[in-house]
Parts: structure tokens; C-alpha cells; sequence
């Protein structure tokens, strides 16, 4: 997509992968990219040839945060109004689950935006923190929120709090934040295989079950799983289940259309 800025694209298979590319400032977070990444997500999210999306960034780093040289002239009453950082909210919108392939720096808004995509897979060499305390300010983007819950209050006081406790992959694979850890050349290729696992399932079952999940996140035990049980009934509506049930049924490979 030659008019993108700050990102490159690429398609492999039904696998859309979207590199986050502002080299010069360590894939800092900037107005211009957000706009860019949700315009992007949102084409593949309404592109029936695209089932699932890898987000990935540099070697060196997959996001070093917000943009602070862009915003540490900003004001309240601007960002009050103006709703600031309102727009990265964007991204939970997308139906299509979304991998993030993590190498190097994810700080601040990074770590939040890896969080907001739906399985995490870590090179060897990543490092996830949330440093705003030490710029003045608090995490903007889900850092006070989805990391207590993918890391426990315990572990998500210290790193918020000090700024400076980071988690090592493999910390952060042993804590739940990432699902595998993988050598730094391979993220990208295993995250593109699970993606495509997924792109090849029925994709509006694939949609109801990212649904389902998510909601775990808003509403109690109980209304989680009624919205669960009435996902599940529903999926009896398609061809897909009958396909897929049948073809086990048959001891055959279940072909799904999407139907
Ligand atoms: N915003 C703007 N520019 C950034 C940036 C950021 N978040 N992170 C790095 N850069 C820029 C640097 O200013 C530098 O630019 P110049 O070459 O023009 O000086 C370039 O990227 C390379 O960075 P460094 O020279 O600092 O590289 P390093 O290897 O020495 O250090 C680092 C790497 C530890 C990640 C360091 O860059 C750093 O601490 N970055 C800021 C991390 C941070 O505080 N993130 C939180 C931002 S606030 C936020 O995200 C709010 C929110 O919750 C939404």
C-alpha cells in the first residue's frame, strides 16, 4: 500500500501481517500511525480473503509507546475534548483475531497495544513495562487495566508504579502475558502459521468464539456464560457445525465454507 507512511503490508495466504515501521523513533506510537493502523485493520477486517492478522513490529523494537516529543506539549482541556488517545480503542473492534508478533520494546502505549490484540507470541529478546510514571503521567491505553488482568495486581503495581520493573519474555510467558516465546527470527513465521490455522477455521465461528472471550473481560460469571451458551446454540444455525461435526462423524477433514 504505497500511500501508508508508517506501516508496511503485506498478505501470506488468507494471513494479513501489518509492520509497524517508524524506524527512526523506535516505532513510537504517533497520531499519524493509529489513524493509519486502525484504517488499516479495518480494510482486512472487511476483507473476506483475510481470516486472521499478525501485528508485528522491528527486531529492535514492536512499540516504544505513545509519542512523547508529539504530546508533552499537549494540555488537559485539549485532550479532554479531543477525547486524547480515544481512537486506539479502534483495534477491540476488529472481529478478526489479531496476533501480535512481539520482538524487542514493547513500553508504555506498545505493551497496551500488544494487549489489546488477541494471542501474544514473544521473541527471545522482548521486553514489555509500562515506564509512564517516570514521564509524570499514568498508562493511557488499558496498562492499569488489561495487564492486572493478564499478569495479576501483584506484578502489575510494580511495573506501573516503578516504571522500571520490565518483564523478559519468558517472564512474561510465565506470568500469561504471552502465549510462547520463540527465538527473535521466528515470531513472525509461527504467529503467520497460528494465523493461518485460525483463517482456516469457519471464520464467523472463529468471530463468535474472539466474542465470546472478550466478553469474559466486560460482564459477570453468570451473564459471561449465558452469552457463552447462546453463542454455542447458535452455531447449530450454521453449515459450518454441521459440516464440522459431520466430517468428524464421517472421519474425514472438515471442509468449511463460512456458511
Ligand atoms: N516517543 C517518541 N520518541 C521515541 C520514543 C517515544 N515513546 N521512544 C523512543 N523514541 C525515539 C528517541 O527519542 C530516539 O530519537 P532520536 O534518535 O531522534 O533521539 C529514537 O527513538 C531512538 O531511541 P533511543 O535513542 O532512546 O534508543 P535507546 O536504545 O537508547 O533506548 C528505549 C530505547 C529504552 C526504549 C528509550 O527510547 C525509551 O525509554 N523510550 C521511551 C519509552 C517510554 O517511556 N514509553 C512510554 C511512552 S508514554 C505512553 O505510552 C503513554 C500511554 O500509555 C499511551
Amino acid at each position: 500500500n504505497a500511500k501508508l507512511e508508517y506501516l508496511l503490508t503485506e498478505t501470506r495466504g488468507r494471513v494479513a501481517l501489518v509492520t509497524l515501521h517508524r524506524p527512526k523513533a523506535l516505532n513510537a506510537l504517533c497520531n499519524g500511525l493509529f489513524v493509519e493502523l486502525n484504517q488499516v485493520l479495518k480494510e482486512y477486517d472487511n476483507n473476506s480473503e483475510i481470516g486472521a492478522i499478525v501485528l508485528t513490529g522491528s527486531e529492535r523494537a514492536f512499540a516504544a509507546g505513545a509519542d512523547i516529543k508529539e504530546m508533552k506539549d499537549r494540555n488537559f482541556i485539549e485532550n479532554y475534548t479531543q477525547d486524547f488517545l480515544g481512537h486506539w480503542v479502534d483495534i477491540i473492534k476488529i472481529r478478526k483475531p489479531i496476533i501480535a508478533a512481539v520482538n524487542g520494546f514493547a513500553l508504555g502505549g506498545g505493551c497496551e497495544l500488544a494487549m489489546m490484540c488477541d494471542i501474544i507470541y514473544a521473541g527471545d529478546k522482548a521486553v514489555f513495562g509500562q515506564p509512564e510514571i517516570k514521564l509524570g503521567t499514568i498508562p493511557g491505553a488499558g496498562g492499569t487495566q488489561r495487564l492486572v488482568k493478564a499478569v495479576g495486581k501483584s506484578k502489575a503495581m510494580e511495573m506501573c508504579l516503578t516504571g522500571s520493573v520490565n518483564l523478559t519474555a519468558e517472564e512474561a510467558e510465565r506470568a500469561g502475558l504471552v502465549s510462547k516465546v520463540l527465538p527473535a527470527d521466528q515470531v513472525v513465521d509461527e504467529a503467520v502459521k497460528t494465523a493461518e490455522k485460525i483463517a482456516n477455521l469457519s471464520q464467523p465461528i472463529v468471530q463468535m468464539c474472539k466474542d465470546a472471550i472478550n466478553q469474559s473481560f466486560e460482564i459477570p460469571l453468570s451473564a459471561g456464560l449465558n452469552f457463552e451458551r447462546r453463542l454455542f446454540h447458535s452455531t447449530f444455525a450454521t453449515h459450518d457445525q454441521k459440516e464440522g461435526m459431520g466430517a468428524f462423524a464421517e472421519k474425514r477433514k472438515a471442509k468449511f465454507t463460512n456458511n
